[in-house]
C-alpha cells in the first residue's frame, strides 16, 4: 500500500500541462458514435493526453481482470469488469495490490457513461495504449454485459511463483508460454510499487524507457546484474537484481528470459520492435474476448487512433551497458553484437510519477 500522505506528496509535483493531442477518427458506424465520446473523455479527463501512469494502470488491471477465467473450471467471468464490481472481493488479493488506484478512477467515470466496467477496463485500454509511442493499434470491441461474480483468488500470477505453475496458469486460461512473453511487452511501459515498497521506489520502472512501447525491456531483463536498487529494501519476494540505477526486475522476467520455454520468443522481442508489437496487439485481443463472445459484441476499433512511432527502430544498450553482459539463453539464435551501445556512465532512470484526475472533482481517491 502507498501511504497518503506520499500519495498526495508525489501529486503536488505533477504538472498540468496538457499536451496537444492528435485529431482523432471520427466513426463511420453510426452505433460507435456514442463510443466516440467516451474515447474523448477518456483522453482528456483519465490520460491527460499522455502515455504515462494512467495508461500504465489500464493495461495491468486489463490482465488481472481478463484472467480470471478458466477453460476447464469455474474462475469467473474474464474481461467483465469484476475487478470492479465486485473489488470489495477481488482487490483483496495480493495479486491485485495496487490495483485500487484505477479502479477509483474509473468507477465513478464508467458509472458517469453508463457503460459496464468490463467495456471501461477494455476499451479504455485500447484508448490509452493509442497514446504510446510504438505501440499497435489495439481491436476495441464494446458491449461487454454487467460482471455476474468475481474471481476467486489466485488467476493472477505473482512473481515469485515458479514458471511451472504460471504457465500451468497461463494455459488454463487459454494461453501458450509464447503468447505470455507476447503479453509481457506490457512489461516496456510499466513501474512497481508493491513489491519493493519503499518511497524511494515508488515508480520504479522495469526499463529505461517506461514511456515507449519498445523492446527495451525484452533487451535490459537479459543483462548481467549484481545489486538490488539503491533505496529499497531488496532483496524482496519476488525481486531480482537489477543491471541499471533506479531500474526495477521482477524475478519472474528474469526466469522468462532464461528459461528454455521462453528465452527465444523472449529474445526475438529484443530484437524486433515491429514483431513485437504486433505479438501483442494478436495476444491482447484474445485477453481482451476472455469470457466474451464475439459476435454479440460492437466493433469500434475505427475510433483508435494511430499510435506515435517509437522513438528508436531498434533496442540499443543503454549507458553502462554492453553486449557482454547478455545473459544468452535462446539455444537456437545468437544475440547480434550490431545494436548500439550508449556511450558514457549509467545515469540513474527517474521512477513514474502518479498522474492526478485534476478535471474530475468527482473521481474519489483511496484513503
Ligand atoms: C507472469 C505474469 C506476470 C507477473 C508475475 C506480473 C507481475 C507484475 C508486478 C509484480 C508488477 C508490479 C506491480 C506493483 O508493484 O505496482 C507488474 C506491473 C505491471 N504489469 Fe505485470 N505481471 C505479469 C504479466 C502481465 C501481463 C500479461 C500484463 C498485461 C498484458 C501486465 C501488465 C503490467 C503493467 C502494465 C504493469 C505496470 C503497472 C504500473 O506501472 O502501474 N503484466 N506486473
Ligand atoms: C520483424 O518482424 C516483422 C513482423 O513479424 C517481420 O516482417 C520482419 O521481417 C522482422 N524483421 C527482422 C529484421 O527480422
Amino acid at each position: 500500500m502507498i501511504a497518503a500522505p506520499l500519495v498526495a506528496l508525489v501529486l503536488a509535483g505533477i504538472a498540468a500541462a496538457s499536451p496537444a493531442v492528435p485529431p482523432q477518427p471520427k466513426a463511420k458506424n453510426p452505433q460507435c458514435n456514442f463510443w466516440a465520446n467516451v474515447r474523448d473523455r477518456f483522453i482528456n479527463e483519465i490520460f491527460l493526453g499522455v502515455c504515462a501512469q494512467d495508461v500504465h494502470s489500464m493495461v495491468r488491471i486489463s490482465f488481472h481482470d481478463a484472467i480470471g477465467f478458466s477453460l476447464h473450471s469455474e474462475k469467473g467471468g474474464g474481461a467483465d469488469g469484476s475487478m470492479i464490481k465486485f473489488q470489495d472481493v477481488e482487490l483483496k488479493f495480493p495479486a491485485n495490490e495496487g490495483v485500487d488506484f484505477i479502479v477509483s478512477f474509473l468507477q465513478p467515470f464508467a458509472d458517469d457513461l453508463g457503460i459496464s466496467y468490463g467495456d471501461a477496463i477494455m476499451f479504455g485500454t485500447a484508448v490509452g495504449m493509442s497514446l504510446c509511442p510504438g505501440a499497435p493499434r489495439l481491436p476495441a470491441f464494446v458491449g461487454r454485459p454487467d460482471a455476474t461474480r468475481a474471481a476467486p483468488d489466485k488467476t493472477v500470477p505473482e512473481p515469485q511463483d515458479d514458471l511451472t505453475t504460471i504457465f500451468a496458469r497461463m494455459a488454463d486460461a487459454g494461453f501458450t508460454p509464447t503468447e505470455l512473453v507476447h503479453l509481457l511487452a506490457s512489461h516496456s511501459m510499466a513501474s512497481q510499487a508493491g513489491v519493493d515498497p519503499s518511497p524511494d521506489l515508488l515508480g520504479a520502472p522495469f526499463d529505461s524507457t517506461p514511456f515507449d512501447f519498445d523492446s527495451q525491456v525484452f533487451l535490459e531483463v537479459m543483462l548481467r546484474a549484481n545489486s538490488f536498487p539503491a533505496g529499497g529494501s531488496g532483496p524482496n519476494l519476488g525481486e531480482d537484481m537489477s543491471p541499471l540505477p533506479g531500474e526495477f526486475r521482477l524475478l519472474s522476467d528474469r526466469l522468462f528470459a532464461r528459461d528454455s520455454r521462453t528465452s527465444c520468443a523472449w529474445q526475438e522481442n529484443a530484437l524486433n520492435q515491429t514483431a513485437m508489437a504486433s505479438n501483442f496487439a494478436a495476444a491482447f485481443k484474445k485477453l481482451s474476448l476472455l469470457g466474451q463472445n464475439q459476435a454479440k459484441l460492437l466493433d469500434c476499433s475505427e475510433l483508435i487512433g494511430t499510435p506515435p512511432p517509437a522513438k528508436n527502430k531498434q533496442a540499443f544498450f543503454p549507458a553502462g551497458t554492453n553486449h557482454d553482459l547478455i545473459e544468452q539463453a535462446c539455444a537456437t539464435q545468437l544475440f547480434p553484437t550490431t545494436l548500439s551501445t550508449v556511450a558514457g556512465r549509467a545515469t540513474p532512470i527517474p521512477v513514474v510519477q502518479l498522474q492526478d484526475c485534476p478535471t474530475c472533482p468527482t473521481f474519489k481517491r483511496r484513503a
